[in-house]
Parts: structure tokens; C-alpha cells; sequence
């Protein structure tokens, strides 16, 4: 039995398999549609989510199986002071996987101990968010048809976006990767993620606060929205919630084959002017989550596919 806490838990060939997986499922839906009949999936939410809750609900579905659960702690007995561990104890009574997403990090991994049944972190706080690495990967590789070779700008809360801290850790496996780290001084990436990840593997990097002056060398650009539930004072948000705003006119010296992504959901940071853009993967991007999520679910419940 295997839980899923951590994207560095997938080795590059399970990636390759769910990404190949995913490709099947889009091509031949019908092959997929009752591989999960029988089945349930709790999504156990304690914070907000659109995306990765109703794409993991969206995806049993497709496969044939059923979703139990709820979207926030207070509709739960945690707000009686039930323990996440007690919870998930709970669930795995009525459930075959869960989903979880919880605003302490490293809360998915202590209850995926206890489980019983496979786990999915959906997102820990500022720590982790495995299963949107697992879109953005999909995408990267259907835009770009690889992993290798590439700069990739990173734009924006590069401190508590933990979709960010997934990405590095995932796309830090493969050859010739250059990342330039855009955000203020405030927002800068963790310590531990350039000393663990980046000056361990020998990954080259460089750190900006402006985003015109790198934008001509970018492959990717994967802008990220101002994490306002992680901020202790509302006047710091305030204050750097808009350093970056992404317009057609920033886009001018930007390679004709840029990839703009997000992980979603945004506020101010990509202008809608850009949606048009032939160049802006993020919807693109919430689609393939579904699909990338099918084939984790299948692979973590062992279906045979
Ligand atoms: N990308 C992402 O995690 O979006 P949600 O918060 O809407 O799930």
C-alpha cells in the first residue's frame, strides 16, 4: 500500500508511466470509465480548494467510482477536536483513498502513517502539493515534449508557494535545468530549498527581483499568486501582493515559444488581456490535473491498466 506526500517519493519513470497513463485515458476515455466501479475516494479538505478537490472528485468519477467528504475542517468533527489521525481512521472505514489537504505542514504524512488506506497529500500549507507538480509536469511536457534543456522563471511568492517548492523538487532530476527565481526580497525561496535541492544537485539558479530583465531567456515562466492565508500581518500583503503583474506588454521580449503557466487560482498577477495569449497553458494546465490525478488514483489503488 502507497500514499503519495511528497513528489520526490515518484521515481522519474513513475512519472513518465502516470504521464503515459494520462495520454491513454484522454485518447481512449472508455477503456478508463469503470476501472475505479466499486470504489470510493474521500477528499478530506480543511482548507479552500476548487481545483484539486473537484478535479480529484471529477476524476473517480470518470473512473467509475464514488467521492465521500467534505471542504472545510468546520463542517468535520475536527472542529469538535478531532485529531487528523482519528479522522482518517474514520475514513478509511468508509473509504479506499483519501485526498487530503490541510494548512499544517506535514499533517498529510502523520496521517498517512496511520491510514490504513493510500493517501494523497493535496496540499500542505506552504510545504508541498505533489498532485499539482504532477499537472504542471503534464504540461511542461506536452508543451515543451520534455523535461531537459530548459529555463524556468519562476515568478512571484516563491516563499510560502508551495506549488513552487514541488516543482523545483521534481524538475531538479533532469538535465540542463536552469531556474531564475523572481520575487522580492521578502518572498525569496526557502533556505532549505536552495541549499537540499539546488546546491546539492548542482542545479545553476540566480535570483532577480525584476521580471523584465530575465524575460527574454525564459522557456517557462510559472507565475504564482501572493499567498495572503500564510501572511501574519495584512500590511505586509498588502504591500507586496502586486509586485508582479504579467501583461501583454511585459510579454513583448518573451521567446515566441514561451510557456506561461499558474497553478491557479489567481488574483492580480497574470492581467486577463493574457488569457488570450496563444502562449498561457494555465487552463490548460487545471485540465490535465484531472487526467494526472486519474492515472495517480489508478496507480495507487494497483487497478490494472
Ligand atoms: N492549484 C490549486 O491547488 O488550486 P486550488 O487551491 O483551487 O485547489
Amino acid at each position: 500500500m502507497r500514499s503519495l506526500i511528497d513528489i520526490q517519493e515518484l521515481t522519474t519513470s513513475e512519472i513518465e508511466e502516470l504521464i503515459a497513463v494520462s495520454e491513454d485515458i484522454i485518447a481512449h476515455p472508455e477503456k478508463f470509465s469503470q476501472k475505479c466501479a466499486g470504489k470510493k475516494l474521500a477528499t478530506l479538505f480543511f482548507e479552500p480548494s476548487t481545483r484539486t478537490r473537484l478535479s480529484f472528485e471529477a476524476a473517480m468519477y470518470e473512473l467509475g467510482g464514488n467521492v465521500i467528504g467534505f471542504s472545510e475542517g468546520a463542517s468535520s468533527s475536527s472542529a469538535k477536536g478531532e485529531s487528523v489521525v482519528d479522522t482518517v481512521k474514520t475514513v478509511s472505514c468508509y473509504a479506499d483513498i483519501i485526498a487530503m489537504r490541510h494548512h499544517k505542514e506535514g499533517a498529510p504524512l502523520v496521517a498517512s502513517l496511520k491510514a490504513g488506506i493510500p493517501l494523497i497529500n493535496a496540499g500542505d500549507g506552504g510545504h508541498n502539493h505533489p498532485t499539482q507538480t504532477l499537472a504542471d509536469l503534464f504540461t511542461i511536457k506536452k508543451e515543451k515534449g520534455g523535461f531537459e534543456n530548459l529555463v524556468i522563471g519562476l515568478c512571484g511568492d516563491l516563499k510560502f508557494g508551495r506549488t513552487v517548492h514541488s516543482l523545483i523538487s521534481a524538475l531538479s532530476r533532469y538535465e540542463n535545468i536552469k531556474f531564475v527565481l523572481i520575487s522580492p526580497e521578502e518572498l525569496a525561496i526557502p533556505d532549505y530549498i536552495k541549499e537540499e535541492i539546488l546546491k546539492k544537485k548542482n542545479i545553476e539558479y540566480t535570483e532577480v527581483s525584476e521580471m523584465q530583465d530575465v524575460m527574454p531567456e525564459l522557456d517557462i515562466l510559472y507565475m504564482t499568486r501572493v499567498q495572503k492565508e500564510r501572511f501574519f500581518n495584512e500590511a505586509d500583503y498588502i504591500r507586496l501582493r502586486d509586485s508582479y503583474i504579467l501583461n501583454n506588454e511585459k510579454l513583448l521580449n518573451a521567446k515566441k515559444d514561451l510557456s506561461i503557466l499558474h497553478p491557479l487560482p489567481r488574483v492580480n498577477e497574470i492581467a486577463v488581456e493574457v488569457d488570450a495569449d496563444p502562449r498561457a497553458c494555465y487552463f490548460k494546465q487545471v485540465l490535465n490535473g484531472k487526467y494526472i490525478r486519474m492515472a495517480l488514483i489508478l496507480k495507487l489503488l494497483e487497478v490494472e491498466v
